[in-house]
């Protein structure tokens, strides 16, 4: 193919046309599932233009005829020859003239495409309306690379155009798209009209959308007059209005922050039946699953409510970061991805301050990212995409979640001032236009007058991050003495050779003591660095990466560990520093830098714990453990009495009965508490007593959320499903087809694999692909059948290579990330070499390509898992007094 590459290696197509102007017209035909398209591009030539050809993107698309005019000039060129790639997918028009160079042309292409039903492109969903009726809708999802399956077009980040949509439909639907309608014009026999939408900004390709359908709407307007819709299926308008308030509020928050309005006269938010992702950030018409956006006001559970805050704020900050500044090509994914994590927190925050969004960005994003960064088969931030279809496999936790730490690392650096003032230069140097990651840089460095070029490139540049051990310390009276030391941390402790032994990070050292959080930082830039911090007490403690602003692990010496012992049980040590002691602890210990016992006892200095954001971190160590011991039996029962004991602890503190008085993280708790009896506690007679109770008044009335709160439904489900048998399976299965609301579907969908009765669990997992699932969830009950125990684990693998073929067709050329969460569905989680080697086997024989990475990565920490379970077989842990001590 005669593709130019501008920057090493990567395939774009040729720079000598660049499309200024597309406009696009649309007629679907919602019952035959087609559509017909007229594309009508502005191009200008360069100097360099050849040849009598055009070469664009485009995919399952049918031309019928091209042609062009030059502008100003009356005659029409028409392609002689159309010649289709479909690997490559491009479309070639080649005409007998050569393509005047230094000109504007007006290309005009009449086409067809389908309405295909894979989430992607432009495609149909079907839904139930509130009469019980099947209707189907249609809508768009392009970005990464399926704005070509909608019409033909230079589908890369960086050719931004105008563009103009109208859409032909027929006269009792609504239609949308990015822009504010300009006119709407009934057809001559009034059952079809044409709708043409403004102009839009200059901008790329995978943020364009439309929409076709019947929807209710809510509305209301921001500070600066920016009308705010959020679309609902008919009748369920008022679920969109938690969503709205959250959208007004971030976009104010947004324009005072970034010191740029949003330039749209509108925003659009739109509930899409079937949605492949979580939500995607379509300039003024962001389109969503229906669980991330609509909130039911009776019924919804408090993490629901967040993360329908966080998904809007998120999608938000791309109209800004993303949409206004866009990367220039898909190997800076994560200015848009990792900028939008930090900031979806951020306006969060604004918008609710007592949900303490910063303290659950540890144990949630933070985390994700070093689970993910500490497997060799990681991968840099800043990654290299050669062929554009690579992209696909980087939208995971290293470009969202290691991309946010680093945005909130650079924060805690610059301090807020300098920080916000580089980005508000940068919004506006870049504004319509595309960066890369240096771009930022550069802004920072002039607003804070810092290397920041030097300091970040060894964070999104190299994969991995460090571990710092502190291999000496210093008391005196009033000071520490600290010596530092870093590596390369890797999850599986596995040896580094000399060379990786060299890597090094530029490390901010950030620290609080028993006085508060220390503010001169400095850097360590090389292997060794030694610092002093002053102590008001002798018997003063001091904690490295206080607020967890470094994605790191930290290793501290017993002396500091003992020392902080104090600051954990009086609560001086703030909630996301107590949470990292154990998560960097259940680190060290997994790649054997420190002894198993020491984690045991650790936990037990946590007694008192009753902080949301700790039980997170105490909650993921439970939850590995167990996992990792299933496997031993003597060492799994020991444990699982050793973890009872801990829930049962904060249960007696928080009870099942919600109050008045609760505040969001005691939901959360509470939710999560009961999660962890549905673990560690469904045999105990008050427990499952407690949960039958709640069942009961459920069936007595499902919208019961008094007596069964739907934060905790999926957990009690749980335990009413292990503790009974098929009338409790039939029970909770019936529910899926009783409610409408899907969110409430998903407690289902999470729960029924949780049944004891193996046959239960095959009756399951055959549910996954009979149909009655919608693809976008068809993959959670297979997750909880494989979490369920160890039986449920081999079965989810044993029906994933058994069905293989069948799952292959049915996610067909939907998203990749649908074939990723069935592989992490139905093989995440096994403890064994055996095991990886037995998965790696049937990949290599059965290949598939876009999902190679998460494989690796699943492979990976699967050995290190096995690795993990043989060093807990050679510690304490295995030995019977051990646990008697505990006791
Ligand atoms: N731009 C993405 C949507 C996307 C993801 C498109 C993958 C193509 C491939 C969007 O902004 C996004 O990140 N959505 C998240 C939700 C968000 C709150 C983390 C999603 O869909 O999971
Ligand atoms: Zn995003």
């Amino acid at each position: 193919m005669t593709m130019s590459s501008k920057a090493a290696g990567r395939v774009l197509l040729p720079p000598t046309i660049n499309p200024t102007r597309y406009s696009l017209h649309f007629t679907p035909d919602l019952a035959s599932f087609t559509f017909s398209g007229v594309a009508t591009i502005e191009l200008a030539t360069t100097k360099d233009a050849s040849w009598n050809e055009i070469m664009m993107h485009a995919k399952e698309l049918c031309f019928a005829n091209a042609s062009f005019v030059v502008k100003g000039r009356t005659e029409r060129e028409e392609a002689v020859e159309i010649r289709v790639n479909m690997k490559e997918t491009t479309v070639t028009f080649i005409f007998e003239m050569e393509i005047p160079k230094e000109a504007t042309l007006v290309l005009t292409i009449e086409y067809q495409g389908f309405l295909n039903n894979q989430m992607a492109g432009f495609y149909r969903s079907s839904y139930t309306n509130i009469h019980g009726e099947t209707k189907i809708m249609a809508s768009t999802q392009f970005e990464s690379l399926d704005a070509r399956r909608a019409f033909p077009c230079w589908d890369e980040p960086a050719r931004k155009a105008i563009f103009s949509i109208s859409l032909t439909v027929p006269k009792h639907l609504d239609a949308f798209s990015n822009m504010p309608e300009l006119s709407n014009k009934t057809l001559p026999g009034g059952s079809t009209k044409t709708l043409v939408f403004l102009d839009t900004p200059i901008m790329s390709t995978y943020l364009v959308a439309f929409c076709v359908g019947e929807f209710d709407y809510v509305q209301n307007q921001t500070e600066h007059g920016v009308l705010v819709r959020v679309y609902t299926p008919p009748g369920k308008s008022e679920a969109g209005l938690f969503a709205l308030d959250c959208a007004t509020k971030s976009l104010d928050a947004y324009n005072d922050f970034f010191g740029i309005r949003y330039p749209l006269p509108k925003l659009d938010m739109v509930a899409i039946p079937e949605f492949a992702m979580g939500a995607m950030e379509n300039w003024g018409l962001v389109t969503y699953r229906e669980v991330d956006l609509l909130i039911d006001p009776k019924k919804a559970s408090s993490s629901q409510k967040q993360r329908v805050c966080t998904v809007v704020t998120h999608e938000l900050a791309h109209q800004w970061f993303g949409n206004l500044v866009t990367m220039t090509w898909w190997d800076d994914l994560w200015l848009n991805e990792g900028f939008a994590s930090w900031a979806e927190n951020w306006a969060a925050d604004v918008i609710f301050p007592q949900w303490s969004m910063w303290d659950q960005f540890t144990t949630g994003h933070l985390s994700s990212a070093m689970r993910l960064d500490a497997l060799r088969s990681s991968h840099p931030i800043q990654v290299p995409i050669h062929r554009a279809e690579e992209v696909e496999e980087v939208f995971d936790a290293i470009s969202y979640c290691k991309g946010g730490s680093v945005v909130k690392m650079i924060r805690a650096v610059l301090g807020m001032k300098a920080f916000q003032s580089g980005l508000g230069a940068y919004m506006k140097k870049h504004a319509y236009g595309n960066t890369e990651t240096y771009d930022l840089w550069k802004a920072w460095e002039e607003s804070s007058g810092l290397p920041v070029q030097e300091m970040m490139a060894s964070w999104t540049e190299q994969m991995g991050f460090p571990i710092v051990t502190v291999i000496d310390e210093q008391w005196e009276d009033d000071k520490v003495t600290l010596q530092l030391e870093q590596f390369w941390f890797l999850s599986d402790g596995s040896e580094l050779t000399d060379e990786e032994k060299e890597k090094n990070w530029c490390i901010p050292i950030i620290t609080c003591t028993s006085e508060g959080t220390q503010h001169d930082m400095t850097f360590m830039r090389e292997k060794t660095a030694t610092v002093t911090i002053p102590l008001k007490s002798k018997d003063g403690w001091v904690k490295l990466n206080a607020g967890q602003d470094v994605p790191m692990r930290v290793k501290l010496t017993s002396e500091m560990i003992h020392r902080l012992g104090s600051g954990i049980k009086s609560k001086t040590l703030p909630a996301s520093d107590r949470a990292a002691l154990l998560t960097d602890t259940y680190a060290l210990v997994k790649a054997g830098h420190m002894e198993p016992e020491a984690l045991i006892t650790l936990l037990s200095k946590f007694s008192d714990e009753d902080s949301y954001i700790v039980w997170c971190g105490i909650a993921d160590i439970l939850v590995g453990l167990d996992a990792v011991l299933e496997d031993d039996a003597y060492m799994s029962a020991n444990f699982k009495k050793f973890a009872k004991g801990i829930v049962i602890g904060l249960n007696g503190k928080i009870g099942w009965e919600s109050k008045d008085t609760d505040g969001h993280l005691t939901v959360l708790l509470r939710a999560m508490m009961i999660g962890l009896l549905s673990s560690f506690c469904y045999e105990d007679k008050d427990v499952s007593a407690e949960a039958s109770k709640r069942f009961g008044a459920f069936l007595a009335d499902r919208n019961d959320v008094i007596s069964l709160p739907s934060d905790m439904r999926t957990a009690v489900f749980k335990i009413v499903l292990k503790n009974g048998g098929v009338t409790e399976y039939e029970q909770v299965k019936a529910y899926f087809n009783q409610t409408t609301d899907n969110a409430e579907r998903k407690f289902v969908l999470g729960s029924l694999g949780y049944s004891e009765d193996p046959k239960l669990k095959q009756k399951t997992l055959d549910w996954t692909i009979s149909g009655e699932i919608k693809l976008q969830d068809f993959f959670y009950p297979m997750g909880s059948v494989r979490s369920s125990s160890s039986e449920g684990r081999n079965m989810s693998w044993s029906f994933l290579k058994a069905n293989f073929e069948k799952i292959k067709t049915m996610i067909g050329k939907a998203s990749p990330s649908l074939m990723d969460a069935v592989i992490v569905s139905c093989s995440g989680g096994f403890c064994s070499d055996e095991k990886a080697d037995e998965i790696e086997d049937f990949f290599k024989a059965n290949p598939l390509p876009s999902s190679a990475r998460k494989i690796q990565q699943t492979l990976e920490n699967m050995r290190a898992n096995a690795k993990f379970l043989k060093t807990l077989q050679s510690s304490a842990l295995s030995r019977p007094e051990f646990w008697v001590s505990l006791a």
